[in-house]
């Protein structure tokens, strides 16, 4: 058993191997990921290397033949190019425009009689987070009770879509089946905004604010969340007379004071002096 450790031990030793493999996590698909893998031959020659996405070959340089880089389209991906040297090999991919998670192995192995064989993965996910915060349209500053409204939260392309949640002073609204996220058509890269209505009835005998908040969120591990949120002010009595009295009548209380003023000074100069 110790013996058996110790040769592959020697035989892991002396094997040629791969270095580093950088292969991002995420992928823009606007843009060509580029992935690359680095080696070391120990002595050996190198026969090929091979890039494969999943099980599949998307790419195979082999220095002995012309010539010596070959792509492979697969489904859902495109391969844009890729350069080798004696220990590196680059490769670009253009990732599929869904939002998709796959694994791709670097794969080194040596020239014959042995033909031994290295061989690393990594996965990346394509995703395109959204650039902006959502935007709620169809809210009031201020409405009255029994009123009825429609809001409608917006959030910004992303791959995956973004889900909609809605909440009102902090409670989570259920959509109604009507009121479902429903997505825009795909952008370059397969990017959707999506939106959602939520409708409010504010109750006949409400008073204060509500507090309105939608909340775009990507379904990614972790999850990306943006939000938006607006106060909306429910119309009463108090507030009624305070709204009336400060776009209305800003000017009678300066003016009572300057009647009482008035009185003040005619009663003090005729009927205070003539004491
Ligand atoms: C892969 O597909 C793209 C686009 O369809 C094409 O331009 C390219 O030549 C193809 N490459 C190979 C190796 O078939
Ligand atoms: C919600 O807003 C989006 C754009 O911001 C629009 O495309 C969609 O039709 C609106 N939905 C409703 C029900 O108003």
């Amino acid at each position: 058993m110790k013996l058996f450790s110790l040769i592959a031990l020697c035989a892991l030793a002396s094997a040629h191997k791969i270095t580093q493999l950088k292969v991002p996590l995420y992928a823009d698909p606007r843009r060509a990921a580029e992935l690359s893998c680095h080696f070391e031959m120990d002595d050996q020659k190198l026969h090929s290397v091979k890039w494969y996405r999943d099980t599949h070959e998307i790419f195979r340089y082999n220095p002995s033949q012309k010539p010596p880089i070959r792509l492979f389209n697969v489904t859902g991906i495109m391969v844009q190019g890729g350069e080798c040297t004696a220990d590196s090999c680059l490769v670009r991919v253009m990732p599929p425009p869904l939002a998709t998670r796959a694994a791709y192995t670097c794969e080194v192995s040596t020239e014959g009689p042995k033909f031994q064989i290295a061989r690393q993965a990594k996965h990346m996910t394509v995703v395109a987070m959204p650039e902006k915060d959502p935007i709620i349209i169809g809210a009031p500053k201020l409405v009255k009770p029994g009123e009825q409204l429609l809001l409608n939260c917006t959030s910004d392309y992303s791959l995956p879509p973004s889900d909609i949640n809605w909440y009102i002073d902090n409670e989570l609204q259920k959509p109604e089946i009507w009121q479902r996220t429903e997505l825009s058509p795909p952008e370059v890269g397969g990017l959707r905004a999506s939106w959602r209505v939520l409708r409010v009835s504010v109750p006949s005998g409400a008073s204060g604010a509500l507090r309105v908040r939608c909340e775009a969120i990507l379904l990614v591990e972790p999850p990306v969340v943006r939000d938006a949120a607006t106060i909306i002010t429910i119309y009463s009595r108090t507030q009624l007379s305070k709204y009336v009295s400060n776009s209305g009548f800003s000017a009678s209380p300066s003016l009572c004071f300057w009647i009482i003023t008035l009185a003040n000074s005619f009663i003090y100069n005729t009927v205070i002096r003539s004491l």
